[in-house]
């Protein structure tokens, strides 16, 4: 039986890839690939292997999770390693952790192989440092699709920590800004969105809570939503607008 090596591809730019997880697509005999990895990973694979496209779009209909799982044990069964590649890491929203259930219950051995989460690289791009010896000591990686009514929870990420990062939230924008102020975070907090981080798509728009909806109205997925006062810091550490143009990954 071979193995399944379930990697966080990072959040972007294919050099945030970490060592080992280059070396996993390198060596696999079948990459099942997500929708937001960078495609020039890809040419990594070795030239007989096979690539399989996984992706789930918010908008489109896309592969099951269980088909996704059934994938992975019967290729991994048949004697092939199976480089399952994901998105930022595998275990922040990422079913990473389901994948890995599938694994362990199928009897499969299998390695994670963590990746940098667009939660912190998005932000780091956008000159947003998470914490900040006067801004913030505290970080959240939630979700903006669950919850969202449950007025009880919404009180609690509020009064939690001092920083934010949400994913999967600017659908849902509105909502969220109104019950991060219904339930004690003050209006004119700053909030930041940063859509494409690290890639030469990078856009970023900040405003304040009460401000933010109509200025990230152009604002689409995927996006990183970042609220707390360190999103200030932004103002003055912007480095990434000022770089040249990306190079892109040289392979070989
Ligand atoms: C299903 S979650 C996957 C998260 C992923 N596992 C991770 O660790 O980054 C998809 C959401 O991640 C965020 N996201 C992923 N890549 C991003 C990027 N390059 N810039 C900003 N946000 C990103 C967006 O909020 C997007 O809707």
């Amino acid at each position: 039986m071979a193995k399944v090596y379930i990697v966080g591809a990072g959040p972007g730019d294919a050099e945030l890839i970490t060592v080992k997880g280059l070396r996993a697509i390198q060596e696999a005999d079948v990459v099942l690939y997500d929708r937001l990895i960078n495609a020039d990973l890809l040419k990594e694979a070795r030239p007989h292997a096979e690539l399989i496209y996984c992706g789930k779009s918010p908008d489109h209909p896309s592969l099951s999770q269980e088909s996704i799982n059934d994938l992975m044990c019967k290729y991994a069964s048949k004697g092939r390693t199976v480089t399952r590649l994901k998105g930022g890491d595998p275990f922040i929203f990422g079913r990473g952790g389901e994948e890995a259930e599938a694994l362990a219950s199928s009897r499969i051995p299998y390695e994670i192989v963590p990746g940098i989460t667009s939660g912190v690289a998005a932000p780091a791009y956008a000159g947003i440092p998470l914490t900040h010896r006067d801004y913030s000591s505290s970080v959240s990686f939630i979700t903006g699709v669950t919850n969202l009514e449950e007025d009880e929870y919404w009180e609690h990420v509020a009064k939690s920590s001092d920083t934010l990062c949400i994913y999967m939230g600017v659908r849902n924008l509105p909502k969220i800004c109104n019950k991060l102020i219904r339930h004690g975070r003050p209006a004119d907090t700053p909030i930041a969105l940063v859509h494409w981080g690290t890639t030469e798509e990078q856009q970023t728009v900040t405003g304040t809570l009460q401000d933010i909806v109509d200025a990230a109205k152009s604002m689409k997925n995927p996006s990183m939503i970042v609220v707390g006062e360190v999103v200030k810091l932004r103002e003055e550490l912007k480095w990434f607008e000022s770089l040249p143009a990306i190079e892109p990954l040289v392979v070989g």
